[in-house]
């Protein structure tokens, strides 16, 4: 790819988007930008009692690069001060200014293809059963030695996809030219290539 080509990848909690950005990104040969690690930052400051609005203004991008932000808490935190518009009016610019970038880009989150980049050329909607989701994430937190139970991480999975699905500003939906792709039943393998196969059907359309 030479000139812009933004690929956006929503959807909720724990569905495969992380996986799958990466995986596309490196397919493509370009840049990958996790904005769920912008509002887990906003969110990590304000649990140490910074005003969010403030943190979402002052963050730089080595503040991304930390393992305690995979962390539930921090999770829960980040979808909190996500609902606050002027913590996500904050954090716009930069999200764009990524899109941009020559050679094209792929960003993921919850609101890419909706509000962050409505004219990206290629965009997915990655889903898949609350309790396949929590499944997923409840394994991912024993392997990093978390403490936790099915029950818990289901419950959060719940209680995040209804904040991000109910909040009045940038609420998490899929565009409506999105491709959706329910990874439930599908091994990350055959989710990968399902991604890449659509977003190369939008690069030949690009390229006329
Ligand atoms: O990895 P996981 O899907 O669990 O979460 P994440 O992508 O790191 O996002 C954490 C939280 O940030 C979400 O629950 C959303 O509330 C918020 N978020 C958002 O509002 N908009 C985005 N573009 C990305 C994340």
């Amino acid at each position: 790819m030479t000139g812009p080509f933004t690929i956006a990848i929503d959807g909720p909690a724990a569905a495969g988007k992380g996986t799958i950005s990466k995986a596309v990104a490196a397919h493509f040969g370009v840049g990958h930008l996790d904005t769920g690690l912008l509002y887990r930052a906003v969110g990590a400051q304000m649990l140490t009692g910074a005003p969010p609005e403030e943190a979402a203004r002052r963050l730089v991008i080595s503040d991304l690069d930390d393992a305690a932000l995979r962390g539930a808490e921090v999770a829960q935190a980040a979808s909190r001060v996500a609902a606050i518009p002027q913590v996500r009016a904050a954090l716009l610019d930069f999200q764009r200014a990524f899109a941009r970038r020559a050679g094209g880009a792929v960003l993921d989150g919850r609101d890419i293809g909706t509000v962050i980049c409505p004219q990206a050329e290629a965009k997915l909607f990655i889903t898949a059963r609350p309790e396949v989701r929590a499944q997923r994430r409840f394994a991912e937190l024993r392997e990093r030695g978390a403490q936790t139970d099915f029950q818990s991480v289901l419950d959060d999975v719940k209680a995040r996809d209804h904040r991000d699905m109910t909040r009045a500003d940038a609420p998490l939906t899929a565009a409506p030219d999105a491709i959706v792709i329910d990874t439930s039943d599908l091994t990350i393998e055959a989710a990968i290539a399902a991604a890449i196969d659509a977003v190369d059907a939008k690069r030949k359309e690009a390229s006329g």
